[in-house]
């Protein structure tokens, strides 16, 4: 006998390889989040998990997740900082080099390209959200994993790095945030 499971996950994306290996998706949308027209006010809750910060038009992608969740849904974020020195590097710096970073890194996995838009550093997706009729209930920066890795390879880097980052926390009276933090995870609630 097979139970119909408790909840109905629909999940989209521009690659089907990537959309094969998400086991949980019920459905499948192969298409441009920036674009697809999605159901109006139909999802309970949305998930848009590190892909903001891959597209040319990140802002027309917000709007788009917006207008599908349900009132009272949740809207969850998750994104890189472009305010903190992975963001800003890896804005300003050409694709071959995030490869040779992770060549380097010996990381597994492989870079997807990103945009990064001026559009979407935390606090004006804060704002967009707001003007969009979506309060923020949870709002997180958090040091990655990758930006871990780097500052404890040499006291070196470790030790330039904090102390340049603690100058700029200062100077700012600390309205900065330290430049450690680059990702951000925000979760939204429909009002
Ligand atoms: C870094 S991966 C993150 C995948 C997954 N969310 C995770 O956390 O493991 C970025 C994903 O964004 C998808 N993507 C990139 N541009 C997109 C677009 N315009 N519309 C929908 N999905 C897109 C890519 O196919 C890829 O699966």
């Amino acid at each position: 006998m097979e139970f119909k499971p408790a909840v109905d996950v629909v999940g989209i994306g521009i690659s089907m390889n990537q959309l094969e290996r998400n086991t949980f998706l019920q459905e499948k949308i192969l298409g441009d989040i920036q674009d697809y027209p999605l159901p109006r006010q139909a999802f309970d809750v949305v998930a848009c998990w590190w892909v903001l910060e891959h597209l040319a038009r990140p802002k027309d992608a917000l709007i788009n997740l917006f207008g599908s969740v349900k009132q009272e849904g949740l809207l969850v974020l998750a994104f890189a900082n472009l305010l903190s020195s992975k963001g800003i590097v890896t804005k300003f710096t050409p694709f071959w080099f995030h490869m040779l970073f992770y060549r380097v890194m010996k990381f597994k996995s492989r870079p997807f390209p990103r945009y990064l838009r001026l559009a979407i550093p935390p606090g004006r997706v804060v704002r967009l959200a707001q003007s969009n009729g979506f309060p923020v209930v949870l709002f997180r920066l958090v040091e990655g994993t990758m930006t871990k890795r780097a500052l404890t390879r040499s006291w070196l880097i470790g030790g330039t790095f904090s102390g340049v980052d603690f100058a700029l926390q200062a100077i700012s009276f600390g309205r900065l945030s330290s430049l450690s933090l680059d990702s951000c995870v925000m979760v939204l609630r429909r009002g």
